[in-house]
């Protein structure tokens, strides 16, 4: 079976911890590096964070480069109120020997694409800092570039505001640079990630598997659900980020429209919207997204539950 190769960018983050685990485990994706950017928390604990996960799981060979630490043009704000000071919640993971790559992200992107013989997919989790200043400084990088499957936005509804999402809000000029690319774009937004529910019982199934990767994930969900349960009222919590893994690894259990995105950011009240006209009389040749929203919550739980579960 050929692997889709991918590059994720990830703020790590309990969500892009979880999703670096499906990734590791998926026998579909073929991991060409792992690139940080500053988001959930600062660019050192997000890089810590994602050297931590490699290494705990035994993954030593995928490089890890490190990103940007500040947004384009933002003030920058972080998470650490979802995500903890470490970024982890409660999880703790021995610290890596593993040293981040010499190049730093961007350069590394870069270099990965030219040298690759097929196109690869880029995985963005966090803001798109990195992403975005790649597409600007490289702009010929497009064509080795399969798609870009990213967390972020919402056609419907907001999180950081009532029409903004974080990854979006913490970065918009960043993520208005990689909207208005050309690239394709898969935009896994909260329309689809609030319904990518694990809920108390499930986390404890999770746990429960034993296995190092069940231990790590069912930690981290921890705070998470405190989180959601104060927050959201929601008895589970949202997986964000590895709606994205589920996307590339079992796409048939979500549903998604194409559609063409706008970022905001210059509204006031709208700043960081991800304003999506599905409208059925828009120029539809202008569309430059694929907006995922439903997902077969159970079958998406399964691919973390299995991930866990056949952890070797
Ligand atoms: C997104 O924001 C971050 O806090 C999560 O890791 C996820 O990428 C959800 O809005
Ligand atoms: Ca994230």
């Amino acid at each position: 079976m050929n692997k889709t190769p991918i590059i994720i960018d990830v703020d790590t983050g309990i969500d892009d911890a979880v999703s670096i685990v499906v990734a590791l485990q998926s026998d579909k994706l073929d991991i060409r590096g792992i690139t940080t950017v500053a988001g959930n928390q600062t660019i050192e604990k997000t890089t810590r964070n994602t050297l931590d996960i490699v290494e705990y799981f035994g993954r030593d060979d995928i490089p890890v480069a490190k990103g940007y630490s500040k947004p384009l043009v933002r003030d920058q704000i972080i998470a650490a109120y979802a995500h903890g000071e470490s970024g982890l919640g409660t999880a703790k993971l021995p610290t890596a020997k593993k040293q981040p790559h010499d190049l730093d992200a961007v350069s590394f992107m870069k270099k990965t694409l030219e040298e690759s013989n097929d196109k690869i997919t880029l995985v963005p989790t966090g803001p798109l800092t990195n992403i975005a200043i790649l597409l600007l400084s490289y702009p010929h990088i497009k064509d080795k570039i399969e798609k870009i499957v990213l967390m972020g936005g919402g056609a419907y509804e907001g999180n950081s505001t009532s029409t903004a999402e974080f990854n979006i809000f913490a970065d918009p000029e960043s993520a208005n640079i990689v909207f208005s690319s050309g690239v394709k774009i898969v935009m896994c937004g909260l329309d689809v990630t609030m319904k990518a529910i694990v809920t108390y019982n499930e986390i404890k199934n999770i746990m429960a598997t034993g296995t190092k990767a069940g231990e790590f994930c069912g930690e981290a969900f921890k705070f998470y659900y405190d989180m959601y349960k104060k927050g959201s009222r929601i008895d589970g919590c949202a997986v964000h980020d590895a709606v994205t893994m589920a996307y590339l690894i079992k796409p048939e259990i979500i549903t998604a429209k194409p559609a063409n995105v706008k970022i905001d950011i210059d509204g006031k009240n709208s700043y960081a919207c991800t304003a999506t006209d599905f409208r059925p009389w828009r120029d539809i040749s202008k569309d430059n997204a694929l907006v995922c929203l439903d997902i077969d919550r159970e079958a998406f739980v399964d691919i973390i539950l299995d991930a866990c579960k056949n952890y070797k």
